[in-house]
């Protein structure tokens, strides 16, 4: 069956003193650029706030800034980032005890709602928050850094989540992170996932652009002939 997907590098493999440079490296083989955000309490790492997504919005105006959220209370930060550019913002089911509440905030100021869960966290949880999102983030390494191994029983949560989207009428993305390149992103579009983030794999290669063109070539091979 023909399937649309999309590829999404993620910017924290870049090279972050040159990151213009970055950016037009993948000479707009891209099709949403990747920003992950880490407060170094969620997650063991600290990276970009709403500054880095206001910089960027600026230099390139036209591109889908998908921001993943791997911070504890996002819902101090979201109108920081909405305001900066942002246009999808993923929050993670794990930190919020109010997760309805920010996601209705995303949406009522514009924004485009995401929810992601770890490796370890179960899709049941997610259940309820669906008909109220945009995008749903599966997390295929655990959050914190570029270039870990892909975690394969990721894969049935995806199973579960294009089911219930189908099962409920509803048209979230779903969306995976982690450990993903040219070796298995074929795999990951054919068991459903919808936009696939990269980030060592594209970036850490030396014609970042070249590597996208390949492995949209590939995925689009697999997808037209299942
Ligand atoms: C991991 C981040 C990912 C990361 C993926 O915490 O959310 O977006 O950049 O990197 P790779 O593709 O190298 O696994
Ligand atoms: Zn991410």
């Amino acid at each position: 069956m023909k399937r649309d997907f999309l590829l999404a590098p993620s910017l924290l493999a870049a090279d972050i003193l040159n990151m213009e440079r970055s950016v037009a490296s993948l000479e707009g083989e891209q099709d949403w650029l990747h920003v992950d955000v880490m407060d170094g309490c969620f997650v063991p790492n600290i990276t970009f706030g709403p500054g880095f997504v206001s910089a960027l919005r600026k230099t390139f105006p036209r591109e889908t800034l998908d921001v993943h959220l791997m911070i504890e209370r996002p819902e101090r930060l979201l109108d920081d980032f909405l305001a900066a550019g942002a246009d999808y913002v993923t929050i993670h089911a794990e930190v919020d005890h109010h997760i309805h509440r920010t996601l209705s905030r995303i949406r009522e100021r514009g924004g485009k709602a995401g929810i992601s869960i770890n490796p370890g966290t179960s899709e049941e949880l997610l259940r309820p928050l669906l008909p109220f999102v945009d995008l749903v983030l599966v997390m295929s390494v655990n959050p914190g850094f570029g270039g870990q191994s892909f975690i394969e029983s990721v894969m049935e949560k995806v199973t579960m989540l294009s089911r219930w989207r189908t099962a409920g009428q509803y048209s979230y993305l779903i969306e995976m992170d982690g450990g993903i390149g040219k070796q298995n992103a074929a795999m990951v579009a054919l068991g459903g996932t919808d936009v696939l983030v990269m980030g060592s794999a594209v970036f850490g290669t030396p014609e970042p652009a070249r590597t996208l063109r390949e492995i949209r070539t590939l995925v689009k091979e697999a997808t037209d002939r299942a």
